[in-house]
């Protein structure tokens, strides 16, 4: 695990930003896992400003986001098919047909399920894998209790995210009470991981993730187990951290030739 802080999280985003563009420069045909959330919108603000003054090309990039909310149509203003769509997908030349994002309104979701997992093995698998933390240390919607092998299926939201994301409901009512979410051990299965997270309300689930001890309770906490997972924060989502300073040195004076 490599935690790096940056003073803010407009550069701990252009960092993460860098990470993928080096990935699809090196690999046109990159499969990339998306996530939705405030925490990674400065970093597609960043892509999409790579793809207009660097001409960084999605034409052969697909993806695949995490999760979507059980009930809601594409259209609604909250589904996570209408992010994707207005914050990254219509400013970048990804096809449509690249794009995958769980269908929120299927009537079948154990064989939905089964034919998202199947559609990223056809794909050759995620190659990148951007992630947020909830504040209760979920990845994707995999909530606290999450099995730590688990696979794309069907979740039911805390008391505690439903609350998070009531911002973008009108009432309490509204706020759907089921998910579709790539699993913990989907997630473990890309090459490479990278998490964000911003803010103070972050650094508890930050520090439990990345210092705790691996468990169920802290989905984020499985992290420990990847090969090469980066963790991108800004001061105060570090807060809590006990070898921040340790963190810091070693970015500071990584060797020339050792890429982030
Ligand atoms: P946020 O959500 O980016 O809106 O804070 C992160 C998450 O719940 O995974």
């Amino acid at each position: 695990m490599e935690v790096i802080i940056q003073s803010s999280s407009q550069e701990a985003s252009a960092l993460g930003a860098r990470l993928v563009a080096r990935l699809v420069r090196r690999k046109p045909s990159a499969v990339l896992g998306l996530a939705t959330g405030s925490t990674p919108l400065p970093l597609y603000r960043d892509l999409i400003r790579l793809h207009r003054e660097e001409k960084l090309d999605f034409g052969a990039v697909t993806s695949f986001n995490l999760d979507e909310y059980l009930g809601l149509p594409p259209a609604h203003p909250a589904s996570y098919h209408h992010f994707m769509r207005e914050n990254l997908f219509r400013h970048l030349n990804i096809p449509e047909e690249n794009t995958h994002i769980p269908d929120g309104l299927t009537t079948d979701v154990p064989a939905f399920c089964q034919a998202y997992e199947e559609a990223i093995r056809m794909a050759g698998g995620l190659d990148l894998q951007i992630l947020g933390i909830g504040g209760d240390g979920h990845i994707g919607f995999n909530e606290p209790g999450s099995s730590l092998v688990s696979r794309t299926r069907i979740k039911s939201l805390t008391p505690r995210t439903r609350q998070d994301n009531a911002r973008y409901f009108s009432t309490e009512d509204e706020i759907p009470r089921h998910v579709i979410t790539m699993g913990v051990g989907t997630i473990m299965e890309s090459q490479e991981i990278v998490l964000l997270a911003f803010g103070e309300g972050k650094a508890e689930a930050v520090a439990a993730a990345v210092e705790g001890p691996i468990t169920a309770s802290v989905p984020a906490s499985i992290l420990q187990l990847h090969e090469r997972a980066t963790i991108l924060l800004d001061e105060a989502a570090a807060g809590d951290l006990r070898r921040s300073a340790y963190y810091r040195w070693i970015y500071d004076h990584k060797p020339a030739w050792q890429e982030i």
